[in-house]
């Protein structure tokens, strides 16, 4: 697969230990956001990972800053990006399967790294259920309420 995994200063180690076990698994891997250790806004990092997904240039992102909540927020101001923050295995299957997330974030400062390449395997080794309730409430993520200010697109 195609997977951007983008990180602010606090994910740049994270994301070496990441890209690495995603490239040893055949997939191709871009890296975008903080080039070092150095503070680095984590909208930017999260933007720069969105264009890529709506470029078509990758499927899937994973965006990793110190607890996975700034990225996450950003990146689901855009329509088309589904962002979860997941913490377990569990959430990550679910965001999968019913939410049909596209964008994986994860918290560098709150997760081992163990736990960040498990919940990294359980979200690319599931797929989107299919069933019409997860299509439906998936659809309804992308068109709010009528009046209100939508999302940017
Ligand atoms: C940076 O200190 C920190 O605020 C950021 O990495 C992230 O946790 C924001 O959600």
């Amino acid at each position: 697969m195609r997977i951007v995994v983008g990180a602010d200063h606090a994910g740049v180690s994270a994301r070496v230990h990441l890209v690495s076990w995603l490239r040893r698994r055949g997939h191709e891997v871009f890296e975008v956001g903080a080039p070092t250790a150095m503070a680095y806004d984590y909208p930017l990092a999260a933007d720069q990972a969105v264009a890529k997904i709506r470029a078509g240039a990758a499927e899937y992102g994973v965006l990793i800053c110190g607890t996975g909540i700034g990225m996450a927020i950003r990146a689901n101001r855009y329509i088309g990006i589904r962002a979860a923050n997941c913490t377990d295995v569990l959430m990550a299957r679910a965001a999968r399967s019913h939410n049909h997330a596209n964008v994986l974030c994860l918290g560098a400062r709150t997760l081992e790294e163990e736990n960040q390449e498990a919940i990294l395997e359980s979200f690319l080794n599931t797929d989107e259920d299919q069933d019409p309730r997860h299509e439906r409430r998936v659809e309804e993520l992308d068109h709010p309420m009528p009046g209100m200010q939508a999302v940017r697109s």
